[in-house]
């Protein structure tokens, strides 16, 4: 039997949306430095891999205004991220960036300013970004259908990929002007070439400690898989319940084989509540408790509206399901992530009957479609979950989101972590003091390595 993998996780740390109780007394700000640091900071103590921020470049609408089931209040992640460089000194700093709308020199040389000014921590997890309403924020546009998004994804990224190796690894310090200036050596040239856009760019930075950025990827389409088997390091998923995330590991696996790479070189890190109390019971109920708080009877209203496609506000929340059918087929993508593309009709009448069977209201039919999510438990219990994964090697860790602000990895750190290290399924110390190295990655190569392979 092979041995079991270590685990690690990361804190994805939410704006306002229902999956943080932001209403609870316990809570701080979503905006104010002290959250992020208390948050960064708690998960440093407990050796967590990454600090981890998504993106929403529009807040999404739904029957005509803004859409209260999306994420606001979430500050720009790579400024976010710099601050909370200076008061953390291990944690990897992932800053979510979508392809479609950035510039790859651009942000390429942005996030190597990340990495170099935190020693060798930062990641940029890559996503697409795949609507048109996002696109009204620029100047070109919603200017890629579903077709295109990974096709210029991919470009991006190789782009960013050749800036930051584009500076010669023998030279470290740019006060050496007269090495990296220097006709073929120093620093080399990286060109894009999308289908949208040309340019050539020169890098103006050395390479980090960690050589460049680690890439996370997130999106699930089979493009979007072997997009990051291709290119990624780590895979961000929404598969953790353990037949799906087994299902999904192995699917990765082979994409990752076919796409010339050992098996293990991407590693998979599903996002994951856990609520854990000092019994199982206790746990049981904390989470029901939380899940009433996460459903607001406007957030349960909001929620069903995005299928019947109409304004159910005069409904009770604690009645039943309209008995209309939706005036609308399908979701349409302004709608939210979670309905996209979903058959109307067909979830609601897979509703309907459910709740008739079960006798639940709007409300607690929504907690109830909303309770999959999540490990729930003593941290004896929760430990004993995460040793599954970890026999079986089905993911490399877990990017927790914590229902509380600032205080929701404090279990997490104090009962958890110790309880996992008990069973040799978690570390002990960080490995190394950049991202890469507290990942177990391998180092990207150099322009002298590649150019030495390829000869
Ligand atoms: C776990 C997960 C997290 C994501 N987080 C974000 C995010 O923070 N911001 C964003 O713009 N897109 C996010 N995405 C969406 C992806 O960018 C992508 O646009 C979307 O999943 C559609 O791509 P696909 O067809 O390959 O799934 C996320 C996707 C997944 C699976």
């Amino acid at each position: 039997m092979t041995a079991p993998t270590v685990l690690r996780f990361g804190v994805f740390f939410q704006g306002v949306n229902f999956s943080t109780v932001w209403s609870d007394p316990a809570s701080g700000s979503q905006i104010d430095f002290e959250s992020f640091r208390r948050v960064a900071q708690t998960a440093e103590r407990g050796l967590f891999s990454a600090f981890f921020l998504g993106e929403g470049l529009r807040l999404r609408e739904h029957l005509g205004q803004l859409h209260q089931l999306d994420v606001a209040g979430r500050p720009d992640a790579q400024t976010q991220l710099a601050a909370l460089a200076a008061v953390t000194s291990r944690i990897g700093l992932v800053a979510t960036q979508n392809t479609t709308y950035n510039d790859p020199f651009d942000l390429a040389h942005r996030l190597n300013s990340l990495d170099l000014l935190s020693g060798g921590r930062a990641a940029w997890n890559i996503v697409t970004t795949d609507n048109a309403w996002t696109g009204e924020n620029f100047r070109r546009g919603g200017y890629l259908d579903h077709a295109d998004r990974y096709t210029h994804a991919e470009a991006v990224v190789v782009a960013a990929k050749a800036l930051w190796d584009a500076w010669d690894d023998e030279i470290a310090d740019a006060t050496d002007a007269a090495a990296w200036s220097r006709p073929g050596r120093g620093t080399g040239t990286a060109e894009a070439r999308t289908g949208h856009y040309t340019a050539q760019a020169v890098s103006r930075l050395p390479r980090s400690p960690q050589g460049h950025p680690v890439l996370f990827q997130a999106g699930d389409s089979p493009d979007g898989r072997d997009f990051a088997a291709r290119q990624a390091d780590v895979i961000f998923s929404a598969h953790s319940a353990f037949d799906d995330a087994s299902a999904f590991a192995a699917d990765i696996r082979q994409r990752t084989l076919r796409a010339g790479r050992p098996a293990d070189d991407l590693k998979i890190f599903p996002g994951q509540e856990f609520v854990i109390a000092d019994t199982d019971a206790e746990a049981e109920e904390k989470a029901r408790w939380l899940r009433r708080a996460q459903i607001s009877p406007q957030t349960a209203i909001a929620f069903i509206e995005n299928i019947w496609g109409t304004d159910l506000s005069a409904l009770d929340p604690d009645g039943p399901l309209p008995s209309f059918d939706p005036v609308q087929e399908t979701t349409g993508e302004t709608r939210g992530t979670a309905f996209r593309a979903a058959q109307a009709k067909t979830t609601a009448d897979a509703w309907r009957a459910r709740s008739e069977a079960e006798g639940l209201s709007i409300r607690e039919l929504v907690i109830a479609l909303n309770s999959t999510r999540g490990f729930v438990g003593s941290a004896g219990s929760v430990a004993a979950t995460l040793q599954r994964y970890a026999d079986a090697g089905i993911v490399d860790g877990f990017n927790i989101t914590p229902w509380l602000i600032p205080s929701g990895l404090d279990d997490i750190v104090d009962l958890l972590v110790p309880e996992l290290q008990e069973r040799g399924i978690y570390p002990t110390e960080y490995a190394g003091s950049t991202l890469r190295e507290n990942l177990g990655l391998r180092a990207p190569l150099t322009r002298r390595e590649r150019a030495a392979q390829s000869a």
